[in-house]
């Protein structure tokens, strides 16, 4: 299961789980294990704000874990935080293993450290999370977090003071993290020295039909034309109120006993990704190499548009057509074939209709106050963040029309009843994050860089939304990457100059900026103690 915000998609999983052990410099360097260490975060960072003190949980400490990776570092050399986001710090290795920071370490004798976020992991306050345990998860307190670790953060077996401000910290994350990275560098710049924010929601909206945008138009368009088709006439089945075609129709993925329509919806769309969570390998799983990534995508567009489906397939094309004045729905019978064959048993109970497939409409499950990394990353998200993946409002459609953000906020009620000192919002705040900036955002020594074929892109610095972006410098760096998903600089092969150009490219230019930023940093040292 995956959250849709974000790429936890194979790597993740694969990690997920594995606990720190020695750290061995004779293992290959993508099986890297980091020995464990707890940093005591404050729980609270504000005590004047309101906000926060109302609550009698507002006092005190937590263990905050982290990792380091030393193997490149020397003396003089920057630390590179990289920011762990919306899953377990250990989930996060391959990024000094392999990924960006351990090319950065490289190209500059650097430290690479991973913070787990408050929330994730084992990195959680309370032994439980209810809503009022769930106050100090904010963006605010989270890039405090980030200022306060480096002020004051230990690294056992290196005996020099790498705190900030005085030794060059330079943050980096990628989608959720990549937008706290970038407020990290706005709030807290005198004592962060940079960072890069890569596929960085700087701009949110409650909802966001635009995430299909970028499959709409960079998929085979065969199989998208397909999809469009038959999720309009789907639609047209829900409009009319033919509720016994409706159900002849869920039948036929497989998925009679969903009996929300939105929860249908949801689940056929799993392959291409949807609302809340899928199961599949989706276009966001994608990668530029196939370590990291899956092409299940386009196995499934594939099967859609497979111009060798036997006859028992194409012929269900047919079944819904007196609806369509004749016109057989293209591409049914080997869509619903491959969610029956390929989908459904990515559902390992088998009840479809249950919290853990498909089936969203059970509010006490929703309920549970166990620590979990779903829940804490719903919470943000229902109170400040929305980005609720929906149906579209105009144009052609990969998910039905059905599904609207009281989708989603329909689980933030269920979830997060109000508590003595919280309560979340009707709606996500998303004015007090939009206000960091928006598309205006700007930051000395904040780098944005963001992929093309992102589906979070339109919420990014280089949004098809957002102004032209036509004045890089160093001080204000940016770069578009071509043909690129998710924060896929992310990513690395232990050798730059054997990437593919469009990523290779890339990592150059961020090496490239990073020293000029360390060329820079005796000069802002000097200043900012004057
Ligand atoms: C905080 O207040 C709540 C509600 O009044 C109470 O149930 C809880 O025990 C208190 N917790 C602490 C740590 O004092
Ligand atoms: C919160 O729950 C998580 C997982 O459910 C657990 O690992 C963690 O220890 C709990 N936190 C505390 C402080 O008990
Ligand atoms: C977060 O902190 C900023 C100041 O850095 C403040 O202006 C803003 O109101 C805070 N937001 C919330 C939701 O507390
Ligand atoms: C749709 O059909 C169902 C059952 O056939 C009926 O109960 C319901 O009132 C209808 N709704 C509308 C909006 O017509
Ligand atoms: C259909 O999907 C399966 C499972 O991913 C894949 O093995 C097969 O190659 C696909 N067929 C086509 C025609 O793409
Ligand atoms: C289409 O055919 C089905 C049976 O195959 C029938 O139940 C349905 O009423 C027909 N719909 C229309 C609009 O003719
Ligand atoms: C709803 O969720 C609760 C809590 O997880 C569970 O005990 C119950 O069986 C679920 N109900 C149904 C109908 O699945
Ligand atoms: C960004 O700045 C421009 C020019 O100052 C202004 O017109 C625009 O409204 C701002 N946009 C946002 C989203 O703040
Ligand atoms: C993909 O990654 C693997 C493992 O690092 C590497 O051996 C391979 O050359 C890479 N392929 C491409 C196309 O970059």
């Amino acid at each position: 299961m995956k959250l849709s915000w974000m790429s936890i998609g194979l790597v993740a999983s694969l990690s997920r789980g594995i606990e720190a052990q020695q750290t061995r410099r004779d293992v290959p360097r993508d099986q890297l294990q980091y020995d464990v260490n707890y940093f005591d975060q404050k729980i609270n960072h504000f005590p004047d704000s309101e906000i926060y003190t109302k609550s009698n949980l507002s006092h005190g400490t937590f263990s905050q874990r982290y990792y380091f990776d030393d193997t490149y570092y020397k003396p003089g050399g920057p630390v590179y935080l990289y920011i762990s986001g919306e899953t377990s710090g250990p989930s996060r290795f391959s990024n000094l293993q392999t990924g960006i920071i351990q090319i950065l370490m490289e190209a500059t004798n650097g430290l690479g450290v991973i913070l787990e976020n408050r929330y994730y992991g084992q990195s959680y306050p309370f032994s439980t999370s209810t809503t009022d345990e769930l106050l100090f998860l904010t963006t605010n307190q989270t890039i405090a977090d980030n200022a306060y670790f480096a002020q004051n953060a230990v690294f056992p077996g290196i005996d020099c003071d790498l705190t900030a401000p005085g030794t060059p910290w330079i943050l980096y994350g990628g989608s959720l993290a990549g937008a706290q990275t970038a407020l990290s560098i706005k709030v807290y710049g005198d004592v962060l020295y940079a960072g890069i924010a890569s596929s960085a929601p700087i701009n949110v909206a409650v909802g966001y039909p635009e995430w299909y945008n970028t499959i709409q138009k960079y998929a085979p368009q065969d199989c998208i034309t397909r999809i469009n088709g038959i999720v309009d006439n789907f639609d047209l089945l829900i409009a009319k109120n033919l509720t016994s075609a409706v159900k002849e129709f869920k039948a036929l993925f497989g998925l009679g006993v969903l009996t929300d329509d939105r929860d249908f919806a949801a689940a056929i769309a799993d392959p291409i990704g949807n609302p809340g969570f899928y199961h599949s390998s989706t276009w966001q799983e994608l990668n530029w190499n196939s370590t990291y990534g899956s092409r299940d995508f386009f196995y499934f567009c594939g099967n859609v548009s497979d111009i060798d489906a036997p006859e028992e397939i194409t012929q269900v094309d047919y079944l819904f057509a007196n609806y369509t004045n004749g016109v057989p729905w293209v591409g049914l019978g080997s869509y619903a074939n491959y969610v029956k064959s390929y989908v459904l048993e990515l559902c390992p109970s088998g009840d479809y209709n249950s919290n853990d497939c498909w089936g969203t409409q059970n509010a006490s499950a929703w309920a549970s106050i166990e620590n979990t990394s779903t829940r804490s990353y719903l919470y943000t998200s229902c109170i400040e963040q929305g980005a609720y993946i929906e149906g579209p409002k105009e144009g052609p459609a990969l998910l039905s029309r059905v599904v609207d953000t009281s989708y989603e906020q329909q689980w933030c009620t269920w979830a997060f009843p109000a508590g003595v000192s919280n309560s979340i919002p009707p709606t996500p705040d998303i004015d007090a994050y939009n206000n960091f900036g928006s598309f205006n955002f700007s930051a000395d020594r904040l780098a944005f860089i963001d992929g093309d074929q992102d589906v979070w892109n339109d919420l990014c610095y280089h949004s098809n939304f957002a102004p032209p972006r036509t004045a890089s410098t160093d001080l204000h760096p940016e770069y578009l990457i071509t043909g690129a998903g998710h924060h896929w600089d992310s990513y690395g092969i232990l050798d730059v100059e054997a990437e593919p150009q469009f990523i290779r490219e890339a990592h150059r230019w961020q090496i490239k900026t990073v020293n000029r930023w360390l060329r820079k940093f005796d000069g802002w040292k000097k200043s900012q103690k004057s």
